[in-house]
């Protein structure tokens, strides 16, 4: 694992989901409430984009099939045996860092 940057505060004000692309990994990275938040970005139902989808209050919508994902735990809002991973976060100055698997 390795703290890697992934985006700037800037891109990412309250409520702001974004698809931020890593060494070929997706990560959705969103801002709820001021807290930054990084998932896996394939949704795991059918590999849809969560970057591209929808931030709702805690959770992240998938576009393709609107399956929910909290955007904490990564658990899906209707089978919590179905998540995605979550990075932990952290920010430096303007700098969002996540910690990644090394690719
Ligand atoms: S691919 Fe995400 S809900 Fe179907």
């Amino acid at each position: 694992m390795a703290w890697t940057r992934i985006a700037s505060r800037k891109e990412l004000p309250p409520g702001t989901l974004i698809e931020v692309e890593h060494q070929g990994r997706y990560i959705a990275v969103c801002n709820v409430e001021g807290e930054v938040r990084a998932l896996d970005g394939n949704c795991p139902h059918a590999g849809g984009p969560l970057g591209e989808g929808a931030l709702n209050g805690e959770f992240v919508t998938c576009p393709w099939h609107m399956w929910d994902f909290h955007s904490q735990t990564g658990a899906c809002s209707f089978n919590e045996r179905v998540k995605v991973t979550v990075y932990p976060v952290k920010v430096e100055g303007d700098a969002v860092l996540a910690e990644l698997p090394n690719a």
